[in-house]
């Protein structure tokens, strides 16, 4: 029986986030005049680049009507654009894109139209710790999650052949997010190849979520500077960037992309969907009954931000020199073993005096103005880990690791 008889189980059972302690200790400390440094959310706050902005203003229209879900023809230019320069993709017969409200609401909505596929495969795999929607997805749409732990052991990969036989027989679909939220972790072109068989051999659609797939050290774009003239393309062999699964087929695959990390546009919810046309089609037919067009202002300002890579390069400097800042100090204090390539995130194990209890640890650090992310609460029962989203600009972030040096002496 439900515990509340207004709304259904998986309504009743959504876990609220338990931020409610930490929220308390930061209001004390703004109360008080005290400073507060937030590696909280990962939501840095980067000015938007100035064309995103001036496109929207100028788009706005006299008269307003609904969108369409298929989206502007200019913004099927720039996605079309954007995946060829980055990843030698062709639009065409074997490769469609739709555009998405950023990532969340397709992550979502995609479950609905997978689970009970194929004779009725239900279950949903997934990385723990991993993005919470995988999980909540699977269960509003009646599927059976399958989060798989992922260790540091095994370079933080999921690996779906060592699940039991009938969770591979019926896997409706995978989700893979390398680059990783929150560990930083990047997948190796072997691995891919090696999942891509497996879904293959199983009849299970990858879903690729590659929110994060832009974020990488700057110095690994300086690897390829000059090496590639005239619009030539590193091999995915050589090409040291984060790799796009759709890069070695596009059958059986899905990739979600998002303006949000690559361009900061979280409040702009732009995003789009690449892959198999077999599943692309029918999902965008599904999507007009979701009410999930994106305002074609949206769509006009998100085209120019797909068009270009020059404000992506300068965020990566930014989160390469703020990985380069934090990364050490956590190797110094013995929490992270090595500083990652990608992402904006730290995955820190606590010191071992504080035992595995990463809320308390969170909490204390809270205390004297240092907010970061628990791993129970970005997990389904990890503890012992603390993640830092490199939020805080220079500066605060100098300050906050004399405090956490401090804390931890
Ligand atoms: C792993 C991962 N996937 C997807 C998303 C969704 O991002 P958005 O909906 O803003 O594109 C996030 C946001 O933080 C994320 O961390």
């Amino acid at each position: 029986m439900s515990s509340n008889p207004f709304v259904n189980d998986v309504t009743a059972g959504l876990k609220p986030y338990p931020m409610e302690e930490l929220s308390r200790i930061k209001a004390g400390l703004v109360k008080e005049s005290k400073p507060v440094y937030d590696f909280g959310t990962g939501d840095p706050r980067i000015p938007t680049w100035s064309p995103v902005r001036e496109a929207l203003v100028k788009s706005l229209p006299e008269i307003s009507q609904y969108p369409s879900v298929k989206g502007i023809e200019k913004l099927a230019v720039a996605h079309a654009g954007y995946l060829k320069r980055r990843f030698n993709l062709a639009t065409g017969n074997d490769l469609a894109v739709i555009p998405s409200q950023g990532s969340k609401e397709a992550i979502f909505n995609i479950a609905l139209c997978l689970v009970g596929r194929a004779g009725g495969k239900k279950h949903m795999i997934y990385p723990d710790p991993g993005y919470p929607v995988y999980r909540s997805s699977t269960l509003y749409a009646g599927g059976i999650p399958w989060p798989v732990r992922v260790s540091e052991s095994s370079g933080w990969l999921l690996e779906p052949w060592e699940l039991p036989d009938h969770v591979q027989q019926n896997a409706a679909a995978i989700w893979i997010n390398h680059p990783h939220n929150p560990t930083g972790a990047t997948a190796p072109l072997d691995y891919w190849k090696r999942v891509i068989d497996w879904c293959h051999k199983t009849d299970t659609i990858l879903l690729s979520d590659d929110c994060y797939v832009d974020i990488y050290d700057t110095a690994l774009d300086g690897q390829l500077a000059g090496k590639f003239p005239g619009g030539a393309f590193p091999p995915v062999e050589t090409d040291p960037r984060p790799l796009n699964p759709l890069q070695l087929t596009t059958d059986r695959v899905l990739s979600f992309m998002s303006l949000s990390k690559r361009s900061g546009l979280t409040g702009y919810r732009a995003g789009m969907v690449a892959g198999d046309p077999r599943i692309i089609k029918p999902f965008l037919n599904a999507r007009a009954n979701f009410g999930v067009g994106s305002p074609d202002f949206i769509q006009h300002a998100a085209a120019v931000a797909w068009a270009d890579d020059e404000h992506v390069v300068e965020r990566r400097r930014i989160f390469s020199r703020r990985l380069a800042t934090f990364g050490p100090l956590l190797k110094e204090l013995g929490m992270i073993k090595a500083i990652p390539s990608t992402t904006f995130y730290l995955w820190a194990k606590i010191p071992p005096r504080f035992g595995d209890d990463d809320v308390k640890f969170v909490l204390d650090l809270a205390r004297i103005g240092v907010i970061a992310s628990p791993s129970q609460w970005l997990s389904e029962g990890i503890r012992g880990y603390v993640r830092f989203a490199l939020v805080p600009e220079d500066a605060p972030m100098q300050q906050a690791m004399n405090l956490l040096r401090e804390y931890l002496k």
